[in-house]
């Protein structure tokens, strides 16, 4: 049976504080619409429209690449309303649709195959998700028949004293018949506590033409909706733990599951361990058997196997087999650095490129430059890439030994085997088997000292 989806995401989110529309703001990395979007089409449903209305434009430019349509609510009236401006793209269509909100992230796939596949069987018109729950205040409440069957939900602000005591509360997403839907929607009215309207009527409606309905608790984590900061934070926690939870299913070591932020799209292989404070990003991929300890950033970052790191930063770059980074090294966009190469404390690299065994061990900064194998950098080397106005490249060429404290003036050439005193200011082409010494040559000055009676 055909089915397609609508996510309600017009309303404005005044509790967030915002100008961000409140659908955008990420949970583990990612906007929680999108989260919403991807797990509908988990769930094996492709087409998906958006109500769009409070910050339509950033909504539409920040889903678009994910290929869903979208229906306009000016005024947002209501949930009910919400739905009927998306008549466009239910009308016509035979099958189900499934709603829901674009502000409840945590809703998983299984659970939405699990409504499409009891809804189908049951032969229902409509059916809702609900979850019993200690405090149900503000939600809509679920009254059931004597058999079980759906009656009505009742909107907290219209309840009845009676109806305020029960718990099964309306998640607030929901399966129907395309025609049942379409046909109950102009029945509705705005003849209630808050003038809106709602969505939920639908299902007294539908009721009153004999239809049947059907209701399927669910654990009250997938249903939290996000109103307020502390809200997105508390769904954000439940989301890392869940994504900590598949790593370590995988066969990841992670030490403590409540301090490693690891975001929603990031791969990473078995045995690779993790220490607490780690912050991994975007679309990193971390292979087998690396150790992350504390407190490191990556984002958009390949990690090959056996990688070592130690509290840096490494941003869009790639890191090959067995080499080690850190402590409180920089890898900055578009650096490629070789296998069981050492990168060490206070280095600092950007935009180049780093051949396999070359050692650049403490204090260093290498920018737009291609660097060979075996090469090894004293401490202090500075590439000097920029003269104020441009950038140059520096060629440093394979098995080359770097002095400390050299600074390598871009655009500049160092060619194979060749070696460079320590202190020197490198400013021409070094040959291949040369050494270069570039600094003023040591004078002593003997005994001058005394003749200017400088003696303590
Ligand atoms: C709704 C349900 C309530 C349920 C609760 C679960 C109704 C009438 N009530 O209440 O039974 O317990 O969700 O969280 O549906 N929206 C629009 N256009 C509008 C109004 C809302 O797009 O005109 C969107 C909002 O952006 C939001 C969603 O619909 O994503 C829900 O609206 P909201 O006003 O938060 O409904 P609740 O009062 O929470
Ligand atoms: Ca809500």
């Amino acid at each position: 049976m055909y089915s397609c989806a609508v996510i309600l995401a017009a309303g404005e989110g005044k509790r967030m504080k915002s100008t961000t529309p409140k659908v955008l703001h990420k949970a583990c990395g990612k906007e929680m619409i999108n989260h919403v979007i991807d797990t509908l089409r988990e769930s094996g449903i492709d087409d998906v429209d958006i109500i769009i209305g409070n910050g339509a434009e950033q909504v539409k430019k920040n889903t678009m690449s994910r290929n869903v349509s979208y229906s306009l609510q000016e005024k947002q009236l209501g949930t009910g309303h919400a739905v009927k401006c998306a008549k466009d793209f239910l009308q016509g269509k035979k099958g189900i649709v499934a709603i829901f909100t674009g502000d409840a992230p945590l809703i998983t796939p299984d659970t939405v195959k699990r409504l499409i596949a009891f809804h189908k069987e049951k032969n229902y018109k409509g059916t809702i998700l609900t979850s019993i729950v200690e405090n149900p205040y503000g939600y809509g409440r679920v009254i059931r028949e004597e058999n079980g069957e759906v009656r009505k939900i009742v909107e907290h602000k219209d309840c009845s004293i009676e109806e305020l005591k029960l718990n099964e509360i309306n998640a607030g997403m929901y399966c129907f018949d395309i025609d049942a839907l379409l046909g109950s929607l102009n029945n509705l009215s705005n003849n209630n506590a808050q003038e809106e309207y709602y969505l939920t009527d639908v299902i007294e409606i539908l009721k009153a033409k004999g239809e049947k309905l059907g209701a399927i608790p669910i654990p009250f984590e997938e249903t939290m909706g996000v109103n307020s900061r502390v809200q997105l934070a508390e769904v954000e926690q439940i989301m890392r733990r869940r994504i900590n939870h598949k790593h370590m299913d995988n066969g990841v070591t992670i030490l403590d599951p409540n301090n490693t932020y690891i975001e929603t799209d990031v791969l990473i292989g078995n045995d690779t361990i993790i220490y607490p404070g780690n912050v991994i990003e975007g679309k990193t991929i971390i292979k087998e058997n690396c150790v992350l300890y504390p407190n490191c950033r990556i984002k958009d970052t390949t990690i090959e196997c056996g990688v070592t790191i130690q509290e840096s930063v490494i941003l869009e770059s790639h890191i090959g087999d067995n080499t080690t980074v850190g402590p409180f090294a920089y890898i900055r966009p578009e650096s490629v650095i070789g296998k069981s190469v050492r990168v060490g404390d206070f280095v600092e690299i950007k935009k180049s490129t780093i051949g396999d065994h070359t050692k650049v061990s403490h204090l260093t900064y290498i920018g737009d430059a291609e660097v060979g194998e075996n090469c090894n950098f004293g401490c202090g080397t500075v590439v000097v890439n920029y003269d104020g106005k441009k950038k140059y490249k520096t060629i440093v060429g394979d098995n080359v030994f770097i002095g400390c404290n050299t600074n390598l003036v871009s655009p500049v050439k160092v060619n194979d085997n060749s070696y460079i005193a320590a202190g020197s200011t490198i400013t021409e082409e070094v040959p291949k088997d040369a050494l270069a010494i570039a600094r003023a040559k040591q004078v002593n000055k003997e005994g001058w000292v005394t003749k200017k009676a400088l003696k303590k």
